[in-house]
């Protein structure tokens, strides 16, 4: 595993509350984040706020507020409401920052001043809820063609990047780096949208103020696109006098995966990469486009108003419930329909009757037939040592690949074979038999099979994992690394501290939807 690792989330655009598709994105990242610091990768976990765009100023305007003053109060509930779902960022970045500023315009001015921005005039369409330019001809019956909303016509001077001459090289990237645009069919759009022709995109505008004003020529603002993007480079101090920020830049680009929603792949696939080439800075080294979680109605959507709160599924569910239903249910990449039925099906079946069941019946027995202590290991079969093996193994895999549910599913299958060993080796009979040494070997395994998996679970189930280490005894699992995957560290006679169900059912507590 590489040594240090760099991974985004796109900026969100904070004109309204963030709902659960967004924390779909961040939850993703956070658990990739933590993955990797798990094994010792030195990681830098950057999300933050797109605050430049249009639609933020109307909004703001429309409450009577200044932007500046609107977007602080948003951005404060984005980060609340990171704070609840345990989202460990090591940084945060506000375009409206200076030292964002500082950096959209020097990069702007580079790219310019090398001849690759010019001035023209744009005659054409906007569409403000996606914050695109589109051409006539690229309209779908007078509507935006991603998300088919109403397009605004635009007449004003601005600033142009010339896209179109980048197309060749950055075919050739693509080629040649395969991992640059995953999952494959997202390449596949990318490489036939290329192919198709790019045309020279507009980024600078004249009829709005709110925005980084263009260093040579303060009447325009930078397009919030080319703004935004930039955020990645920004965040790390690029360019920056400070040694500090220096050496953050040069320990973490070009950046490892940028994590966005596979509407905005073409921004970071194409824009962003043209954006960097231009400037002379090394490509990022892979954009994942995730699915989309829609409703049965259709696509979670601020205008429809469908949109789903994740601090009341939180409330109602607890923050390791929600985390696990976004990643596991829906294969990391593809499409998925969410509803409060299925977080509330998954959350019984895998974590109530899984996990939280291996843990309290384990428990239980250690404190009725071992006196509460761990018991010392035996020399009897491997069975639970192999369930811990082939689920690190496979986790690992999976996670190389970024299919965060499979990695779940191992996990939840070595926990599945746990539950069934008690079955199999009933240790209430090998006690009533006193069969000692074989009831010692079957309780140790099943404590330390539940050490390891808390290890694997630690980026996931942020809390649960840290019970199960508490009701084992094992300790802090704040402190744990991948050295504690290993069998058999789990130490005999260490006295366990059994307590409240992991998951308490949730049917049972009757849920409304
Ligand atoms: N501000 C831009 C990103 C700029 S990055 C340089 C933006 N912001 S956003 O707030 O609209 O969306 C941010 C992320 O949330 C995107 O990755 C998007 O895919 C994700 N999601 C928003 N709704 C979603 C679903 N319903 N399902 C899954 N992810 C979704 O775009």
């Amino acid at each position: 595993m590489a040594r240090t690792f760099y991974v985004t989330t796109p900026i969100y655009y904070p004109d309204s509350d963030l709902h659960i598709g967004h924390a779909y994105t961040t939850v993703a990242a956070d658990a990739i984040a933590r993955w990797h610091r798990l094994h010792g990768a030195k990681t830098f976990f950057l999300t933050g706020t797109d605050e430049h765009a249009q639609k933020i100023e109307r909004r703001a305007r429309e409450r009577g507020q200044e932007p500046a003053e609107f977007v602080a109060e948003m951005a404060a509930r984005i980060r609340r409401l990171w704070d609840r779902l345990e989202i460990d960022y090591d940084d945060f970045i506000r375009t409206s920052e200076p030292r964002h500023q500082r950096v959209v315009q020097e990069i702007f001015e580079r790219v310019y001043r090398q001849g690759d921005i010019y001035k023209a005039h744009y005659r054409g369409w906007y569409c403000t809820p996606c914050e695109t330019f589109w051409l006539e001809r690229r309209l779908e019956e007078g509507c935006c063609p991603d998300c088919r909303r109403q397009v605004e016509f635009l007449e004003e001077e601005a600033y142009f990047f010339r896209l179109s001459g980048y197309a060749g090289r950055l075919l050739e990237h693509i080629e040649a780096n395969p991992d640059f645009i995953q999952p494959p069919s997202r390449r596949n759009e990318m490489v036939s949208f290329i192919r198709g022709g790019l045309e020279d995109l507009c980024v600078s505008r004249t009829t709005l103020t709110w925005g980084v004003p263009v260093p040579f020529d303060p009447r325009h603002v930078v397009y919030v696109w080319f703004d935004a993007l930039t955020n990645y480079l920004s965040a790390l101090g690029y360019g920056s006098a400070d040694p500090a920020d220096q050496e953050r830049y040069e320990t973490f680009w070009p950046a490892d995966l940028h994590l966005v929603g596979k509407e905005i792949v073409r921004f970071h696939a194409i824009i962003w990469p043209i954006i960097l080439m231009a400037a002379g800075i090394p490509l990022p080294r892979k954009v994942y486009g995730h699915g989309w979680l829609i409703l049965k109605e259709g696509k979670i959507s601020k205008s429809t108003g469908n949109v789903i709160d994740p601090l009341v599924l939180v409330d109602r569910y607890g923050v390791d419930a929600v985390r696990y239903y976004l990643l596991r249910e829906i294969p990391f990449g593809a499409d998925g329909q969410y509803s409060e039925e299925a977080l509330v099906a998954r959350t019984d079946a895998d974590l109530a009757n899984d996990i939280g069941n291996l843990l309290s019946r384990t428990t239980a027995m250690i404190e009725r037939f071992t006196g509460g202590r761990i018991p010392p290991p035996g020399t009897g079969d491997r069975v639970l040592a192999d369930a811990a093996a082939d689920a690190r193994e496979e986790c690992t895999r999976a996670m190389d690949g970024l299919q965060l549910s499979v990695a779940l599913g191992a996990i939840l299958g070595a926990a599945r074979r746990g539950n069934k060993y008690i079955e199999e080796q009933a240790p209430w009979e090998l006690a009533k038999a006193g069969a000692t040494a074989r009831l010692d070997s079957v309780l140790y395994d099943l404590a330390e099979l539940q050490r390891v998996l808390a290890v694997l679970l630690k980026p996931f189930l942020v809390q649960a994992s840290a019970v199960i280490w508490e009701q084992l005894g094992v300790g802090d699992i704040t402190v744990a690394t991948h050295q504690d995957l290993e069998w058999g560290r789990l130490v005999a006679g260490t006295p366990i501290k059994r307590g409240k169900p992991l998951f308490p059912r949730i049917v049972s507590k009757g849920a409304d939807r």
